[in-house]
């Protein structure tokens, strides 16, 4: 993540998810309330299970701040599993009871989940509860957290994300790479967060179908970066390459199964002439382009247009109706067990790729401003903004610094 790094750490039944982000500048100010509403946003949405009327999430620093501003020193943000109280027998960190321990014991693995593949990792196929827990996606409540705090940081410089779900099970409410103004019809209230909340009952018949049939669904998720100069990545590494390094964090988000940059799924079935993007001279020596088919990035570099990306999100992967697997206890089939799910996670979805997308882009940023005290990296976006005025100005002209 460029000069952030992020820990995260905490399993979906114990006592919290805790967030460590390093590597933020001293003195820059946060704002509880905002990241509180990022988190009630991943909560938020229709196909959600029982699980999220239970929590209520809302984060406690434990270091890294004072007074509402940055020490410079490693954030610490956690938030409380307030369902850990109906399983302390099973979850304490110091102290379970066996009996609650082989209630809650799990031996057949759920297909699509991390149940076998990281119990035989950490050999612990005899109970995939110690895998399970800390596969589940609670865990990004901690990188949501983390990312509420990176947008704060992009936010200084005028830098906004927007976002929003595309299509839910195949139904389709915005086809191809969406733009700033499209995501800009998000309701983040409405049920299902399209960019078209007056369609969105055609799509919640189309989740109340799959709920009725025991069934899961996924979909695709867009989002759209604003305000970003060129030049943040580099094209001379492969590990610098901020398209890599956005893919990655995109698909380690669970479930996500594809991740796109701009238009690059069509383009791969178009000609060049039809693909990319041609300068032409804008206003005042700047430089136009009539279209933003690259998404923001050539070369693994931020161009000065808007960023735009996709994920492709698998089905849950726990049916109500089961699927197919083997007791690994008794080597017995059976049909793997439901417990409280998600029919859908994608309404809760695009604001964990606002998280991922501002975790990595501020991390950028830092790379390439510099400076660990705010009033420094303030003076690095006032040297690059002056350096690549002749050719880009930001959206937002009280873009701060
Ligand atoms: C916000 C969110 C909520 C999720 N909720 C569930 C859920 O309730 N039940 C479930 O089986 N999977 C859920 N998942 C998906 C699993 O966490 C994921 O499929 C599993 O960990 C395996 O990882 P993989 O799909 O990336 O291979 C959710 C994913 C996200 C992003």
């Amino acid at each position: 993540m460029g000069r952030l790094r992020l820990l995260t750490g905490g399993e979906s039944h114990g006592p919290a998810v805790t967030a460590i982000l390093e590597g933020l500048p001293a003195g820059l100010p946060l704002d509880r309330a905002a990241i509180d509403a990022w988190l009630a946003r991943r909560q938020h949405g229709y196909g959600r299970g029982g699980r999220q009327r239970i929590e209520r999430d809302r984060v406690v620093v434990t270091g890294g701040l004072r007074g509402g501003v940055t020490l410079g020193s490693p954030l610490v943000l956690s938030i409380a599993n307030r369902d850990f109280e109906n399983w302390t027998g099973a979850m304490d960190p110091w102290t379970v009871d066996p009996g609650e321990v082989e209630r809650v014991r799990r031996t057949a693995p759920r297909p699509g989940h991390a149940d076998f593949s990281g119990a035989a990792a950490l050999d612990r196929v005899e109970d995939l509860r110690d895998v399970l827990e800390r596969a589940s996606a609670r865990e990004t409540a901690a990188r949501v957290a983390a990312g509420a705090v990176a947008a704060q940081l992009l936010g200084r410089y005028g830098i906004a994300i927007r976002s929003g779900v595309l299509e839910v099970g195949g139904a389709v409410v915005s086809e191809g790479p969406p733009d700033w103004e499209l995501l800009g019809g998000v309701d983040p209230e409405s049920p299902l967060v399209t960019p078209r909340p007056a369609e969105e009952e055609r799509l919640k018949e189309v989740v109340r179908a799959a709920q009725d049939a025991g069934d899961t669904l996924g979909g695709v998720v867009g989002a759209v970066v604003r305000g970003l100069p060129p030049g943040l990545g580099s094209h001379t590494h492969w590990d610098r390459r901020l398209d890599g390094r956005i893919a990655q964090a995109l698909v380690s988000i669970p479930s996500v199964k594809a991740a796109a940059i701009g238009a690059g799924i069509e383009t791969a079935r178009r000609p060049g002439s039809e693909a990319h993007d041609p300068f032409f001279p804008g206003p005042a020596g700047t430089l136009g382009r009539p279209t933003n088919r690259a998404g923001g990035l050539e070369g693994g570099v931020t161009n000065g247009e808007d960023l735009v990306v996709r994920a492709w999100f698998k089905p849950i992967a726990t049916l109500r109706r089961g699927l197919p697997t083997v007791d690994l206890a008794s080597g017995e089939p059976v049909v793997s067990a439901w417990e409280r799910s998600d029919t859908t996670a994608v309404a809760s979805a695009p604001v964990i790729v606002e998280s991922m997308m501002a975790l990595v882009l501020a991390g950028a940023l830092l790379e390439t401003l510099g400076g660990w005290a705010i009033a420094d990296v303030d003076a690095g976006w006032r040297t690059l903004t002056g350096r690549i005025a002749r050719w880009w100005r930001p959206a937002d002209p009280e873009a701060r610094g």
